[in-house]
């Protein structure tokens, strides 16, 4: 994989189309941990004291190819300007409708930011068409996105088709790291799953039984399995579709030897800002919102954790967002940490959520790897060819 590293010295007056993963968590338009921007601060540096022009590239959320102005690139490019203390233009024009030549046509402008890519469908379509048009703006391709190299999109892709292409300094930061745990990897080895986005998980965990010991569903996950089994989840998110899958997974970890945990009780609300009733999962009403677990449920996690030499965490236990529903989160945290301190445990936690839950309980220093990626962090586990870095390789 060429690093773009490697070709500082040519990278003067160069325009360089750089993919990051800028997926924040926003509320209100307002970041509310802005980690993933902070990590790529250094690639954009090394760019620009080497002379280059920049136009980013990224997305935030899942606006599926409609403008959807809560989801508008502005109070990322806002931050990253301060960061940066230099002028960044986010270019809320539809790229159909503009050219390589209106770009940076001021001279004394080096980073520009294109607005949310998935505003378009050629996007997620990874379509030709759409990612020819986004090489055309540039000289040459960086992808410092390692977190969206599971994502075969147009902006990670098929891009590369069309320009020479390179990896950025956090990629390949990350891509070592991961290598480097899945080499040196201890059992027993528990894996927490947590987090909202079950769909992009729920397959991966199948692949991923055979390497662990334990596997511990929690927030939004561990719903599918809930229901799955029977019980009432009331208004909590959930996937459809998805009982087959589950029904495999608690198949295969029968086969290969893999203890299945999920929460016992819970801790509900009647709306996500709302204020926490824990309750035993066979108590769940129709009208109830799962968003932590409970006291039951983390001291059987506690102990699970305590007789572990490794842990993987991706997703939190619950809605962390709200101090009502931070306790589940926040106590898994601790117990790795009080585990790590001792140099009983090897932990690494993946995904924005995950580690915007450890920045605001302050302990993600703790921790001996934290990943941007969360779905690449778990394909990468699997052992997956991810298309991002095939595209570079
Ligand atoms: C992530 O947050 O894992 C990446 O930004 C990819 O986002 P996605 O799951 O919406 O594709």
């Amino acid at each position: 994989m060429k690093t773009i590293e490697s070709i500082a010295k040519s990278l003067k007056d160069k325009k360089i189309i750089l993919r990051l993963d800028l997926n924040v968590p926003l509320y209100k338009k307002k970041i509310t941990d802005p980690n993933r921007i902070d990590k790529i601060i250094p690639t954009l540096h090394f760019l620009i004291n080497n002379k280059a022009k920049v136009l980013i590239l990224s997305h935030v959320g899942r606006p599926k190819g409609k403008v959807i102005e809560e989801l508008s690139m502005e109070p990322i490019c806002e931050y990253l300007k301060n960061k940066m203390n230099q002028q960044i233009c986010l270019i809320k024009e539809n790229i159909y409708d503009f050219q390589e030549k209106d770009l940076f046509s001021n001279k004394n402008e080096n980073i520009l930011m294109l607005e949310n890519l998935r505003f378009y469908n050629g996007e997620e379509e990874n379509n030709e068409e759409f990612a020819k048009i986004l090489a055309s703006f540039g000289d040459l391709y960086v992808n410092d996105a390692f977190s969206c190299s599971h994502r075969k999109h147009a902006s990670v892709y098929n891009i590369t088709n069309y320009l020479p292409s390179y990896a950025g300094i956090q990629f390949i930061s990350e891509i070592t790291a991961l290598k480097r745990i899945t080499k040196n990897i201890v059992r027993p080895i528990t894996c927490i799953i947590g987090g909202s986005k079950i769909s992009t998980k729920i397959e991966v965990i199948k692949n991923l039984i055979s390497k662990f010991d334990n596997l511990i569903f929690v927030g939004g996950m561990a719903n599918n399995i809930l229901k799955n089994k029977k019980f009432n989840i009331g208004k909590s998110i959930y996937e459809e579709n998805c009982e087959h899958i589950v029904e495999d997974i608690f198949n295969l970890s029968k086969k290969e030897n893999c203890k299945i945990f999920y929460p016992l009780d819970v801790s509900v609300g009647k709306k996500i800002d709302g204020e926490g009733n824990v309750k035993k999962i066979s108590e769940v009403q129709e009208d109830d919102l799962i968003l932590d677990i409970g006291p039951e449920t983390l001291n059987l996690l506690n102990k699970t954790i305590e007789n572990s030499r490794t842990v993987l965490w991706n997703g939190p236990a619950g809605y962390f967002e709200n101090e009502n529903f931070k306790k589940g989160s926040l106590e898994i945290a601790k117990k790795i940490v009080e585990k790590n301190k001792k140099n009983e445990i090897y932990s690494v936690a993946g995904g924005g959520d995950t580690v915007a839950a450890l920045n605001s309980f302050d302990l993600t220093k703790y921790f001996n790897f934290v990943s941007t990626a969360g779905g690449a962090f778990l394909e990468f586990l699997e052992g997956k060819e991810l298309p991002g870095i095939k595209a570079l390789e």
